[in-house]
């Protein structure tokens, strides 16, 4: 069994109240910072700990919270997006569900290192009783002193407020979310200045997803040391996996990064194989935004060796043969998916999402969508492929953020690893029609 940091005790009938969780050992990283650390110690415990940012991007947390500007007399914001919306990734859900207070106790924990006072999660607008979880969790975390004013008499106040979004899968970027939260569209803005010198209302702000702020708390109470130890590589402690697709136990996992990927899929530990009996096609392993793999890439590096859970392994090959851990949604396809009819997919949802701002996602994800939908429905030309290629190419990295590269990534790493699949929708249009690659060809 592998280690548990964030879900140890999931299981436990109330662990979502104040009570449970503190018989469980809850707050005692509040106690511990607040008592016995001063906010530098504990940006230092983070950055031992070797964190990396949870959301998908993977950026080193503690090295994110000490680019944080401190001018004199300026406000600093520590804003928690929990605006998860990455296709196949519902691990924040999970946790904001089950065990919130582990997320408020790692905001207490996080705001008091970053010198914030006023602390906001961000949640998904679709998520109301997660937002009213929440509301309750800081109520009870309020009423036993560990919010308000002189929290534990050590001088340091915090107010922790919940914001719903709209239901913009863009407003789950970080400079969208801010804009958001401002009350305005939730338009990316350019970067640099990034967050940490120029965030919410101005004001140096850290941006961090869900799990990552509730992985300050392990952290704080077993010592970074301690975290770094577990992982592989740049890729420390644990990480919550959203799987689903067609195996056999969809659900969320916490792992110790390193798993090899062949365990994940097929033991009873985790997905339990595939369903049905059925054999693996494909993975998509971060969310939607990463590169598609075929089953043979997935399990094995284009090297030969066995692919891990984990940032370098799963990225290894650069984008001909790898992918990206993102998010951690694992998606798994199996033999009797369309893989052309998933990627129109796909590309529905960036159009749908794209927020307009620049041509080359604003066009390009409608120009994809349709081309694909031609070719799925059995009308599309051979020259459609390499249309689409090129359509990806205009968009990958010149659009302000990166929904245009997540709009690009899965439609060209298709076509890089199904293109037999394209074609065949081209030449059996009449077939294409009725029946999808996966059912005709296995
Ligand atoms: P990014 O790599 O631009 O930035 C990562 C973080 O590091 C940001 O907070 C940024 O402000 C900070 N940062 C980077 N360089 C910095 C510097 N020089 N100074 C100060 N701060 C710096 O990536 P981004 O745009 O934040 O995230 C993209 C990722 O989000 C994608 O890889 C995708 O996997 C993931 N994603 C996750 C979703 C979800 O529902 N969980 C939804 C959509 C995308
Ligand atoms: Fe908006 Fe797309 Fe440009 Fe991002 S890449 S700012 S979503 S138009």
């Amino acid at each position: 069994m592998g280690r548990k940091l964030l879900l140890t005790h999931i299981n436990e009938p109330g662990i979502h109240t104040l009570e449970v969780y503190r018989q469980k050992g809850g707050y005692r990283a509040v106690e511990k910072v607040l008592k016995q650390m001063t906010p530098d110690e504990v940006v230092e415990e983070v950055k031992k700990s070797g964190l990396r940012g949870r959301g998908g991007a993977g950026f080193p947390t503690g090295m994110k919270w000490s680019f944080l500007a401190k001018p004199e007399g300026v406000p600093r914001y520590l804003v928690c997006n929990g605006d998860e919306s990455e296709p196949g990734t519902f691990k924040d859900r999970y946790l904001m569900t089950h065990i919130p207070h582990a997320l408020i106790e790692g905001m207490i924990v996080s705001s008091y290192a970053l010198g914030a006072h006023t602390s906001y999660i961000y949640v998904r607008g679709e998520m109301m009783p997660q937002i009213r979880i929440l509301e309750r969790a800081i109520q009870e975390a309020k009423a036993a002193g560990f919010l308000g004013q002189n929290i534990m008499s050590s001088g340091y106040n915090l107010e922790i407020y919940v914001q719903p979004g709209g239901g913009a899968y863009i407003c789950g970027e970080e400079t969208a979310l801010l804009e958001s939260l401002e009350g305005k569209r939730g338009n990316p803005r350019i970067k640099p200045p990034f967050p940490a010198i120029a965030g919410l209302y101005g004001c140096p702000t850290v941006v961090n997803n869900v799990e990552s702020i509730a992985a300050t708390v392990p952290i704080i109470n077993d010592g970074g040391e301690e975290y770094a130890k577990i992982g592989i590589e740049r890729s420390t402690g644990t990480k919550l996996i959203s799987a689903s697709g067609n195996i056999k136990n969809p659900g969320v996992y916490e792992i110790e990064l390193g798993l090899p990927v062949e365990e994940f899929i097929y033991s009873d530990e985790y997905c339990g194989g595939m369903a049905n009996g059925k054999r693996l096609k494909a993975v998509v392993a971060g969310g939607s935004s990463v590169p598609i793999l075929p089953a043979n890439l997935i399990t094995t590096t284009a090297a030969g060796t066995a692919r891990l859970m984990s940032y370098e392994s799963l990225s290894d090959g650069g984008f001909q043969t790898g992918t990206m851990l993102g998010s951690g949604g694992f998606v798994a396809f199996d033999e009797d998916q369309c893989i052309v009819r998933n990627t129109w997919n796909f590309a529905r949802f960036y159009h749908h999402e794209s927020c307009g701002q620049c041509s080359p996602c604003r066009e390009g994800t409608g120009w994809m969508e349709k081309v694909l939908h031609k070719i799925e429905s059995g009308h599309g030309a051979q020259s459609d492929i390499d249309l689409l290629v090129d359509v990806a190419k205009k968009i990958e990295g010149n659009t302000i953020c990166p929904l245009g590269d997540a709009a690009a990534w899965p439609v060209a790493s298709a076509i890089r690893h199904f293109r037999d699949e394209f074609e065949w929708h081209i030449q059996h249009p009449g077939l294409a029609k009725t029946q999808n690659y996966g059912l005709a060809q296995y």
